[in-house]
């Protein structure tokens, strides 16, 4: 499944949501076009890609608002999605309106980096991961789906239930691995500390396909 379209599949039909840092706008097409929602907001820090929000959804009833995350946002809300920026920035985002997150019935997140910082700063901050998914464009992105709720600890740098398409989940794994192997090698003899993150991370991995009774 393409990001947007796996992005889409997690957006139960509400009566209000936010897409925050819209961009262009795809998603909040998307979802006016399938009816999902009574009333949707766009909201970007910048003004550059909010104009390009407003040309793409000329005459959607959409409303837009440029904002940095949802600070100073002010309609009652039931769910949101923050989609492709890194897992810091989401993590800033939602600490900077804690409360409204925590009231709304679910969001969703999609990060470009920093995924375990994210999963890790989520469970710390008493929110419970529901739902992850596996989305394939020309690379592999994670799609996250969280509510308030104590979870339990798992491990975060990988996944607690990115295996339900096993054969996508085992290209995503291999990609992981990859990436880890070039940085091995990158840093020995260079950088030690970050050697030895990179090799537990390699056994941790190895670890969890062995309990998946994966083979990479
Ligand atoms: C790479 S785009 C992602 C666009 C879209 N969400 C998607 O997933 O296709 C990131 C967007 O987030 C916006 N952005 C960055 N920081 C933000 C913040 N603190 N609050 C709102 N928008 C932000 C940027 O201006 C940019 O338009």
């Amino acid at each position: 499944m393409k990001r947007l379209e796996a992005l889409l599949s997690l957006i139960e039909d509400c009566q209000s949501i936010v897409d925050i840092g819209s961009d262009h706008g795809y998603l909040a097409k998307m979802i006016v076009d399938r009816n999902l929602a009574r009333k949707v907001y766009v909201t970007d820090v910048a003004q550059a890609p909010l104009l390009v929000a407003k040309e793409n959804l000329k005459d959607y009833p959409v409303s837009f608002f440029l904002m940095d995350g949802l600070r100073g946002f002010t309609e009652p809300l039931e769910l949101a999605v923050i989609a492709g920026m890194g897992g810091e920035l989401i993590v800033k985002i939602i600490d900077e309106s804690r409360e409204i997150f925590e009231n709304l019935r679910y969001f969703i997140v999609q990060p470009m980096q920093q995924i375990g910082y994210l999963r890790k700063a989520l469970y710390e901050r008493g929110f419970y991961l529901e739902k992850e998914l596996l989305a394939f464009e020309d690379k592999y992105y994670e799609i996250l789906l969280y509510k308030k709720g104590q979870d339990q600890a798992y491990d975060f740098n990988l996944s607690k239930g990115l295996y339900e398409d096993l054969e996508l989940y085992k290209g995503y794994l291999k990609v992981k691995k990859g990436k880890l192997e070039y940085i091995k090698s990158a840093t020995f003899n260079r950088d030690q500390a970050k050697y030895e993150r990179t090799l537990q991370g390699l056994d941790e991995l190895s670890f969890h396909c062995r309990s998946l009774e994966i083979m990479l």
